[in-house]
């Protein structure tokens, strides 16, 4: 919609990457200054968007919403050079990884599409029971807020707005922090494939915009992927949370459990991968590794070299692995828990574990790991790799039963009398186990959720259509 009352004021962006030698954040660009009044615009949009759902969107035949959605991709694909330069310079991610980002974002986008025609076409069925005959229909639910992580601005935001808005939703959407600028290449994009109203967009600070959005009690479903601490708070601002729907995709402590038979250079190979890609700033990334004691001194001595081995520097060189922060105080952070681990027994058994320049801090791998330690209970989202070793399986077992969290387990080794049993232990742990593979998101048709504290809801492009709407039915008996 226009922005009334958007002073004209804007907020610098600055990159994470430095184009010199020496750190030197660049200007990339601005974004308007967003707070209370602005919020309330959008609020105000939005619910006359919806208008009790008697609104345009809302009312939309099926065939017409796919066509704002297919017009919104098509124009959306002529801008991925520059959102991938944006998600490079913006967080530091890598050119592969920003490619991947950006076109698995685009597939997402026609699997919901195609998802959303097939959800259709089955309601269109009548079933008959005791003499009734039901027409099922998926309808929207109202207002959604949906907020989404730095790690992956694009897809996971999107895998949120997505769903919520082809189910006849109009959507708040709040950008995250750092990630910010690169939607800017796609609002000419929203604007033109979609109804006024239907797309709304805010920027800011969560307690200057978020806030009020929640406080005006016109939203009906939080959709968020962040921290548990950001989705208690704007829940308890509703006026009235009984009517608030959640999705929300929040931490994980994922861990990996080396067994004994296990294929050691297989194991170590997506141990980094899984723990240190993107800087291990992933919620799927594996937080905790469990390693057999009778393994456990030749797994962290090869390990400890291979981490050794990863390579830094700017996101384009296709050599590097490592790439800078986005987050500045995140060194400062992973520091923290570096010297609570060590001041507690713990050693940084890697010779490079720690260094620090001004935009990044090399992993660290930490041995051995105990409860006492914060790196032991907190999400680290940054390059530190704690290590336990075990001796009994119901070690690493009872303390994923006692952890607040449970959203994806990997598990190495190769006796199937051993794995079998072990399989049905973990699934009601956790929601996916990786059988000699580290922990991901994807495939995104993959239902992507969790136990406990990890989330509510399920997100994948079947689950999220359905967790996005309301089932209703027209019941007629036979005359
Ligand atoms: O931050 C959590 C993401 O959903 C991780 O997705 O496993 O594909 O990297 P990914």
């Amino acid at each position: 919609g226009e922005l009334k009352k958007w002073t004209g004021q804007t907020t610098p962006v600055f990159s994470t990457i430095s184009s010199s030698e020496k750190y030197e954040p660049t200007l990339l660009g601005s974004i308007p200054f967003m707070g209370e009044a602005e919020a309330l615009d959008a609020v105000e949009a939005a619910s006359a968007a919806y208008n009790n759902g008697q609104g345009l969107w809302p009312t939309m035949k099926v065939v017409d919403r796919i066509k704002c959605m297919e017009d919104f991709v098509g124009q959306m694909k002529t801008t991925r050079t520059e959102v991938v330069k944006l998600l490079m310079w913006e967080i530091g991610k890598s050119l592969g990884d920003s490619e991947k980002e950006f076109d698995r974002t685009v597939e997402y986008i026609y699997d919901t599409i195609e998802s959303y025609k097939e959800l259709n076409a089955r309601s269109a069925h009548f079933s008959k029971v005791q003499g009734i005959n039901a027409m099922v229909r998926r309808g929207p639910l109202g207002v959604v807020l949906c907020l989404g992580p730095y790690n992956y601005p694009l897809n996971e935001t999107f895998s949120l707005l997505i769903p919520a808005l082809i189910m006849g939703n109009p959507v708040i959407f709040k950008p995250a922090k750092h990630g910010v600028l690169l939607i800017s290449p796609l609002l000419e994009a929203f604007r033109s494939s979609f109804p006024k109203g239907a797309i709304n967009i805010v920027y800011g600070r969560g307690r200057e915009v978020a806030s009020p959005i929640m406080k005006s009690g016109k939203v009906d479903i939080l959709a968020l992927i962040g921290n548990s601490k950001s989705a208690i708070a704007l829940q308890d601002q509703h006026p009235n949370k009984n009517r608030l729907r959640l999705v929300l995709g929040l931490e994980a402590k994922n861990p990996a459990i080396i067994l004994p038979d296990a294929d050691l250079d297989l194991a170590i190979q997506e141990c980094i991968a899984g723990s240190l890609s993107f800087n291990g700033q992933r919620c799927t990334a594996l937080k905790i590794l469990y390693v057999h004691e009778s393994i456990a001194d030749e797994f962290n001595k090869r390990f400890a070299a291979k981490v050794d081995a990863l390579t830094f520097g700017n996101p384009w060189d296709k050599s590097v692995f490592l790439t800078p922060l986005p987050e500045k105080d995140k060194p400062c952070y992973i520091q923290e828990l570096i010297d609570d681990a060590t001041s507690k027994g713990a050693k940084v058994i890697n010779a490079k574990g720690g260094e620090q320049t001004e935009n990044y801090i090399f992993p660290a791998v930490l041995f051995p790991i105990n409860k006492d330690m914060r790196v032991y209970h907190e999400e680290q989202f940054g390059p530190v790799v704690p290590i336990i070793s075990f001796n009994d399986i119901q070690e690493p077992l009872n303390d994923m039963a006692e952890s607040n969290y449970g959203q994806q387990v990997s598990l190495f080794g190769k006796d199937i009398k051993t794995i079998a049993p072990l399989i049905d232990t973990l699934v009601n742990l956790v929601c996916r186990v990786n059988l000699n593979s580290s922990c991901q998101r994807g495939p995104d048709v993959f239902p992507f959720t969790g136990r406990k504290d990890s989330a509510v809801g399920t997100l994948s492009i079947h689950d999220a259509l359905r967790s996005f709407s309301i089932r209703t039915f027209v019941a007629s008996k036979d005359n």
